[in-house]
Formats: C-alpha cells, sequence, structure tokens
C-alpha cells in the first residue's frame, strides 16, 4: 500500500485509489474540476518517487521530466512525496559572482557560483535580487554537467534597474541572492531524430546558447537550426563559438540575422528579422520543436505562425523576456 506524503504528513493510499482520492479522502483539500486526467487542475509534482506514465500523458514532456502529473488519475506505484504544481518551484540562495566580462558593447556575462547544490537544466532562468530588493529574470546559458558555473548574459539598459547596478556595483567576489530554476525551455532527450529550430533576438541566445550545447552533449541527431537575431551586426555575439559548433557537428546550421545592413554583411550576416529568416528557410515545421527566447513581440507572432506553419502547440517553448513595466 503506497504512502502519500503531501505538507509533512503521511497517508496511506488504497489499493485502486488515486493520489487525489487518497488525499480528499484524508480531509487534504486539493482543486480538481474534471477527475479525469484532462483539465490539469490537480497538477501536482513528485518531489519523491515517480508518477506512472498515465498520470503524465498529455503533458508537455518538459513537465514529465520535472515528474509533475495529474492527481486525479494518478494511481501510485510506489510511495511518494508530491506537492501541488507551483508550490514549490523556487528557493532563494546565495551565489558568489565568479567573474563578469563584456561579450559585446551591451552585454554582459556573469558567472555565478551558487553555494548549495543547484538542479536546473540549460535554458531555465533565475531571479537575480538587488540588495535593495530589486528583482530580474535572467535565462541560464550554461549546462549542468559541462560548466561549473551558472552563467547568465545581461543586457545593459540605459537607465535599466537592474542591468546597469550589474555593470557597475555587482563585482567578482561579492555574494548576491538567486531564486530559481524556473520555466520549461529546456532540452528533453527521448525524440534524438527530431529537427529543432531556435530563435532568437539579443540575449534571447542565453537560454537558446544553453538548450543547443545541451543537445548536442546529449546527441541529439536530428537537424538543429539556430537563428539569432538583433539590430544591428554589433549587437550579435558568441558568433566565433556558434561558426566553432556548426563546424564540429553536421546537423547544426547557425545563421545570424541583422535587421540593419553592416559593413560586415558579407561575412555571413543575413540580412532580415530572425524570425522572417526562419520562416522563410523552413516553411514546413510539421514535427518540428521549437524554441522562441527574447522580444515579447517577437516570440508571440513567431509562435503563431510555427503553429501556421505545421508545429504543434505541445512542441513550442517560449521565453519571452517582459520587461518590468514599474522599473523599480
Ligand atoms: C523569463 C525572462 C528571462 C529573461 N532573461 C533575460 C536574459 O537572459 N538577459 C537579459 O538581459 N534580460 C533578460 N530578461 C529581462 C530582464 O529580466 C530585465 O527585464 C532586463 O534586464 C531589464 O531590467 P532593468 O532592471 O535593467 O531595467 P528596468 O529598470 O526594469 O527598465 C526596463 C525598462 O526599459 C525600457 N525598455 C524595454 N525594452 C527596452 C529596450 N529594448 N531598450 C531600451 N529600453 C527598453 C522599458 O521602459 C522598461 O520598462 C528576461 C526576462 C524574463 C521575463
Ligand atoms: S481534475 Fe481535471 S485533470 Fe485532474
Amino acid at each position: 500500500m503506497p504512502v502519500i506524503t503531501y505538507d509533512k504528513q503521511p497517508y496511506a493510499c488504497e489499493d485502486g485509489e488515486t493520489v487525489l482520492q487518497c488525499l480528499t479522502r484524508h480531509g487534504v483539500a486539493i482543486p480538481s474540476s474534471c477527475e479525469s486526467g484532462v483539465c490539469q487542475t490537480c497538477l501536482m509534482r513528485g518531489v519523491q518517487g515517480r508518477p506512472p506514465a498515465a498520470a503524465q500523458q498529455g503533458l508537455k514532456d518538459t513537465l514529465q521530466a520535472q515528474h509533475y502529473f495529474m492527481a486525479c488519475v494518478c494511481e501510485p506505484g510506489e510511495d511518494m512525496e508530491v506537492v501541488l504544481a507551483g508550490a514549490d518551484v523556487t528557493h532563494l540562495l546565495e551565489a558568489e559572482v565568479m567573474a563578469k566580462s563584456a561579450l559585446n558593447d551591451d552585454i554582459l556575462r556573469i558567472l555565478l557560483k551558487p553555494a548549495q547544490p543547484f538542479d536546473y537544466k540549460a535554458g531555465q532562468f533565475i531571479n537575480l535580487y538587488r540588495p535593495d530588493g530589486v528583482v530580474r529574470s535572467y535565462s541560464l546559458a550554461s549546462v549542468p554537467r559541462q560548466d561549473e558555473c551558472l552563467e547568465l548574459h545581461v543586457r545593459v539598459l540605459p537607465g535599466g534597474n537592474m542591468s546597469t547596478w550589474v555593470r557597475d556595483e555587482m563585482h567578482p567576489g561579492d555574494t548576491v541572492a538567486i531564486e530559481g530554476p524556473v520555466g520549461d525551455c529546456f532540452y528533453v532527450p527521448g525524440r534524438p531524430e527530431q529537427p529543432i529550430l531556435l530563435v532568437g533576438t539579443g540575449t534571447g541566445l542565453a537560454p537558446l546558447w544553453g538548450v543547443l550545447r545541451d543537445a548536442l552533449a546529449q546527441g541529439h541527431r536530428g537537424q538543429i537550426h539556430l537563428f539569432h537575431g538583433s539590430y544591428s551586426t554589433a549587437g550579435l555575439y558568441l558568433v566565433d563559438e556558434l561558426r566553432a559548433l556548426e563546424e564540429a557537428h553536421d546537423n547544426f546550421i547557425y545563421t545570424p540575422c541583422a535587421d540593419e545592413p553592416g559593413d560586415d554583411m558579407n561575412a555571413g550576416v543575413t540580412c532580415e528579422r530572425a524570425d522572417l529568416a526562419a520562416l522563410a528557410a523552413l516553411p514546413d515545421l510539421k514535427s518540428w520543436r521549437i524554441y522562441l527566447c527574447g522580444h515579447p513581440d517577437m516570440v508571440d507572432v513567431m509562435k503563431k505562425k510555427a503553429f501556421l506553419a505545421g508545429a504543434s502547440l505541445s512542441d513550442i517553448y517560449t521565453d519571452p523576456f517582459v520587461y518590468s513595466m514599474t522599473s523599480s
């Protein structure tokens, strides 16, 4: 008889009983609606113990990989510790600033070493806290098994509260507070032949740099196309590193794009917006897995266009870099 632990209390589950029925029978209130695995109102996450596959049917594979499941159709095969979806997503911890360097005129690369083990996936994001409580989200460009530190790419916005503080006042050796990881914009192994399209603008390259290297390291064999866009060639970065990866991997194709023509347009940079260049090169996106990161308008428009070009919504992962409206 499996035991379900919820909020530190153990509850014995009877034969044929679901996690929802077990907890409800013991007087624990869990939100539910359809009770047939459709609406996802009862979404929970297994902290210990794996949920059965039947309880994860229809969930995005990024959620499955994080052991999310529907409590109403989960007949546990083993003891499980469970939490409501969202209840434990993040925790606050300290990290030491290990390095700060320029990726181009506007973008800084920050390396952070968390004080405790930090379990994350390349492409997720963290929240970075300033000592006075200002907080902003930054994507993780690092890959857990390859990189010792967490890597952030921070674009310095003129007058930006956090980004100018990072430029002027955050130094190697300092300790900062971070929270996370958050988000489902990451690579999930299991379909190594599936073609992958990565489209990012500006520092939208940060999560894609992580996802790309993670996919290649995990032996992804399908084509991987990366379209990275910027307002001009000066806004592009990691160009040499990406070209080196393209040389090393037959299945990786890199297309740097700039909205405005620059002096070095003949150096292999496409003079077109990244999303438009991607759609022109790949008009049929049926069966593709797609990652869209960066400017919220690009992400929104490209998501719709990718769907119209045949991609399934469950195969589209997005990270719109929504700016704070309050600027504080
Ligand atoms: C999930 C997620 C992931 C993110 N990942 C990254 C990342 O990897 N790297 C990164 O640099 N940022 C990322 N961001 C954006 C980041 O969280 C901050 O919003 C950004 O750094 C600006 O913060 P700030 O405090 O410097 O500026 P704020 O003080 O918040 O000022 C921002 C203000 O600048 C103005 N503004 C908006 N866009 C522009 C623009 N393009 N140019 C000039 N001014 C503008 C707007 O008025 C806005 O209110 C991410 C956001 C989200 C939601
Ligand atoms: S209550 Fe609808 S999926 Fe569980």
